[in-house]
């Protein structure tokens, strides 16, 4: 896919991803999908939102100094943005995380749209969903010099866990609030798309000859895998012609569509839990023998579910009272998840983790030193590629299940594989593909801009190409 210079020629209708990790946006330019700048020259903007505490109105201002600080702590997310303050996206949000840890944070909104919660969790999220939706029209906007008001969005085919529950249901509450989040944010017109089924019809112009592609998008929060027809057109138009065929349905051609929520993400809190906790304590014993209590390390780290988060705010007597069972130098340890626990760092423990599995993914062999300063200064945790290992074992197990899955659903076995999504370019996953199905091809697609492409296709065929003659042409 290229990359738009701004302001862009022939943005119209747009393909929107909005991502567990990465939200990017793209439309359907005269030699293929262009994808928009979101971030500086970047196309992906990372899925973190920042919202400082704002200083409560001067009228409030009485008391101690101590005082205006209590209140702005005790502010809601509505309260400040409603007292003017500036929600930064990205890249800059992780900055000024950095810079101002007492802000609202949040990481992968969409992990929590099919969550489910209370009304209270649920409005702050959409708020969350809005604003971010409302930045990426904003971005496509200025690309293309007008307001855009039509997109395709992606979707997981699973917002929610699928194994042994009803997926429709959390589906449900998902497109709920992605659609009434949209709308908020000014995109009147949404249609939706699977996501594997975009990346798809990104690998599907590649392609000189019809056959039967097994596509697998392994993402930060969910995996998808597609099977379907795909080629040249059998009637022989031209991919353009077709695309733009409101009649061209494709129904036919998608043989098979499956999903979990599961991904890098959770790669990282397993990582963040058997790599990082035990330098704040855990495995270590009491004066009884009795391991210390494992289950505020777990909630810790378990920073996309809200009841864990929740439970882990709450923990600090028990903490306190484990400190208290074991000898000092073992305390002194445990007391560090007390720390984490007050300076409600756990998604930046998971980070750390995610940082760590990136260094793994690319020196199989090697150990990386986390750096916890945060915690404690000087304090390091050693992360050995035989624990990544470990970690990724859920989803390669998952990614193993939703492939017999599609296949046994489609009745057919794939001539082709194409592996897109971040998690796809770990090297666990990708030799677990090429042992399940021997001798079958594998091609690594763009791991962060396929399944954007796709959509923006689709949006390009649903909502019709621009009219000629009304292109802005590019300053
Ligand atoms: N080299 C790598 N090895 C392993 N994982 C990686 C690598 N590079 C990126 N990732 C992981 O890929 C994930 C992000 O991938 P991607 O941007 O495709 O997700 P997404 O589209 O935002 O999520 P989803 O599609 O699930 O909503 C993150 O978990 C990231 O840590
Ligand atoms: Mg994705």
């Amino acid at each position: 896919m290229t990359r738009a210079r701004q302001p862009t020629e022939g943005a119209h209708r747009v393909g929107v991803d909005f991502g567990t990790s990465n939200c990017l946006v793209a439309f359907a330019g005269p030699d293929g999908p262009v994808a928009i700048a979101l971030e500086a020259d970047k196309p992906t903007l990372p899925s973190v939102v920042h919202v400082p505490r704002m200083p409560p109105p001067a009228a409030s201002l009485v008391g101690t100094p101590l005082d205006a600080y209590e209140a702005m702590q005790r502010q809601s997310l509505a309260e400040a943005l409603a007292l003017g303050a500036q929600a930064r996206f990205g890249r800059a949000a992780l900055a000024a995380a950095q810079d101002d840890p007492d802000g609202f944070f949040f990481r992968s909104p969409k992990s929590f749209l099919a969550a489910d919660i209370d009304p209270v969790h649920r409005a702050r999220f959409q708020r969350i969903v809005t604003l971010m939706l409302a930045r990426l029209r904003e971005c496509a906007s200025e690309a293309a010099g007008e307001s855009l008001t039509q997109a395709c969005f992606g979707r997981p085919v699973n917002f929610g866990s699928g194994i042994g529950r009803d997926p429709h249901q959390a589906n449900a509450r998902a497109l709920a609030l992605l659609q009434a989040a949209a709308r908020d944010a000014g995109w009147q017109e949404v249609i939706f798309e699977f996501e594997p089924v975009a990346a798809a019809l990104d690998f599907e112009r590649s392609l000189q000859r019809r056959q039967v592609a097994l596509i697998v998008d392994a993402g930060g929060g969910t995996t998808d895998c597609t099977m379907a027809l795909l080629g040249p057109d059998p009637h022989g138009r031209s991919r353009r012609a077709r695309r733009r065929d409101p009649a061209d349905d494709r129904t036919e051609d998608i043989l098979a569509s499956v999903g979990d929520r599961v991904g890098g993400n959770d790669v990282d809190t397993a990582l963040a839990f058997a790599g990082l906790m035990p330098a704040l304590g855990l495995g270590l014993r009491e004066r009884s023998g009795l391991p210390v209590p494992p289950q505020p390390y777990s909630d810790a780290v378990d920073v996309f579910s809200v009841p864990a988060q929740a439970a882990f705010l709450r923990a600090g007597p028990a903490i306190a009272a484990s400190c208290r069972r074991c000898d000092d130098a073992v305390a002194r340890q445990v007391r560090r998840l007390e720390t984490l626990r007050e300076s409600g760092q756990s998604l930046w423990l998971v980070t750390r983790a995610e940082s760590a599995k990136l260094a793994l993914s690319e020196r199989a062999d090697a150990e990386v030193l986390v750096d916890l300063e945060r915690i404690e200064p000087g304090l390091r945790a050693p992360v050995g590629a035989d624990r990544l290992v470990r970690a990724i074992e859920p989803l390669r197990l998952a990614v193993e299940r939703l492939i017999a899955e599609a296949l046994t659903q489609a009745a057919t076995a794939p001539e082709v594989v194409y592996l897109t999504g971040g998690s796809a370019r770990a090297a666990v996953l990708q030799d677990a593909v090429r042992r399940l199905l021997p001798g079958v091809p594998v091609v690594m697609g763009d791991a962060f801009g396929s399944v954007v492409a796709g959509l923006a296709m689709r949006a390009e065929r649903a909502f019709g190409p621009r009219p000629d003659g009304q292109v802005r042409p590019a300053r």
